[in-house]
């Protein structure tokens, strides 16, 4: 949807990827992130108006606190599917009906362990208990909603015959999304993608139900492993704006999105977000959570699109696509900045003071850069006001 380098078939001829954020919820659980209900409200508000498809808003049975900011966000939504987490337990499924039953389109999120080391000892449940409760947790959803997603915690470490007999008892039960977690960050991206193609070819009614794919980031490949589930026949990815979320976090909205924005060519996909929103949704929540922001992370750092390297920046002033592969306008940042700092060069100092307002000639602009670098190699980085100041100094000292 944006103009990056390889963007090349119209998004209509593309698979449609569904685009669920659970930033207020899966994001919200890692330690010190809360939210106050107004702050919540307003990421919500953002990322409905961002396009997203589906706002996990939160978990209703955890307080009283949570099931309120799901029903006011289920209330107030426009155009996106407000989906509340319950466990597998009754009267957790009821509470969560209650809170989504406001919104124009809500659905049920409930999961279930299914893994031998959570059902041994989290669950304590022998394996054809964990079947009965998912055929009744989901049945239960299924009465309240007719969107219901049913995930398998800890799915990547669960034992694929088994896996499947859940996921096939899931959909039989209702569910309409079927869900296989990276709930701990363990899998790779060619085990994933593995995954999702074996699911998908033995379970017979398969077909019923879209699968999504939900990636911690233990070991740093959350949106790797995103990407090769989709690769493997999921269609909904579960993120986090900034890819806040518990432990190392979960797979960063913006990073998915603009993967598949960018390199059309490798994933052949599109969503519905508008990406040029994508920079203040990763301020609010930055603002909100109190969570910095990386200054190299991906898409939203505030390195994303700053060049300090001479070489890099001569190459930038003469096209930007030597060293950016998407624009800055397409993530919403207004400009590309080159950084004044010991490693730019003479074409980008020119550049900077043509830009201040400067228009020297040889000799004063040789004479400011000996100062420039001179300046650069005591400071981290040298603001335009001392740049103003070196070449004030050489102006007032041809005068003397
Ligand atoms: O990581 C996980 O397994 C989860 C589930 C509750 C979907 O967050
Ligand atoms: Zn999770």
């Amino acid at each position: 949807m944006t103009d990056t380098a390889n963007s090349s078939s119209p998004a209509s001829e593309k698979a449609r990827v569904i685009i669920f954020d659970t930033t207020l919820r899966d994001g919200e659980q890692c330690p010190g992130a809360s939210m106050t209900f107004e702050e919540k409200l307003q990421v919500a508000e953002l990322l409905d108006d961002m396009g997203v498809d589906v706002i996990e808003a939160g978990f209703p049975i955890a307080s009283i606190g949570d099931f309120e900011s799901v029903s006011e966000i289920a209330r107030r939504a426009k155009r996106a599917t407000i989906c509340g987490l319950s466990r597998a337990a009754l009267n957790d499924i009821d509470r969560c009906a209650e809170a989504v039953k406001n919104a124009a389109r809500g659905r049920i999120h409930t999961f279930l362990s299914t893994s031998p080391v959570h059902m041994k000892y989290k669950l304590q449940k022998e394996p054809h208990q964990v079947l009965e409760m998912i055929v009744a947790s989901v049945s239960r959803a299924r009465n309240h909603v007719d969107d219901v997603e049913w995930s398998a915690e800890d799915g990547t470490r669960t034992e694929m015959d088994f896996l499947c007999r859940c996921v096939e008892a899931a959909i039989d039960a209702g569910a309409t999304t079927i869900n296989i977690p990276d709930t701990v960050g363990y899998t790779t991206p060619a085990e994933y993608q593995a995954l999702f193609r074996t699911v998908i070819e033995r379970v017979p009614n398969s077909d019923k139900a879209v699968f999504s794919v939900h990636c911690h980031n233990d070991l740093g490949m959350a949106v790797a492993n995103s990407l090769a589930g989709i690769a493997g026949g999921a269609r909904q990815i579960e993120c986090t704006v900034n890819g806040i979320g518990e432990r190392a976090g979960n797979a960063a909205l913006e990073e998915v999105v603009m993967a598949i924005d960018t390199r059309s060519d490798a994933f052949p996909y599109a969503t519905g977000i508008n990406t040029r929103m994508l920079t203040r949704a990763s301020k609010l929540v930055s603002a909100v959570t109190s969570f910095p922001v990386q200054y190299n992370k991906a898409i939203v750092g505030r390195n994303a699109f700053a060049h300090e390297s001479g070489i890099h920046q001569d190459g930038m002033l003469k096209h930007t696509q030597t060293y950016e592969i998407m624009t800055p306008d397409s993530v919403g940042v207004s400009k590309t900045s080159l950084v004044m700092g010991k490693h730019s060069g003479r074409a980008a100092f020119r550049d900077k003071l043509k830009a201040m307002g400067y228009e020297l000639g040889e000799n004063a602009l040789n004479d400011a850069f000996a100062r420039f670098k001179d300046l650069a190699d005591r400071k981290k980085v040298v603001y335009d006001e001392d740049i103003e100041a070196l070449v004030d100094q050489g102006i007032a000292a041809a005068y003397d």
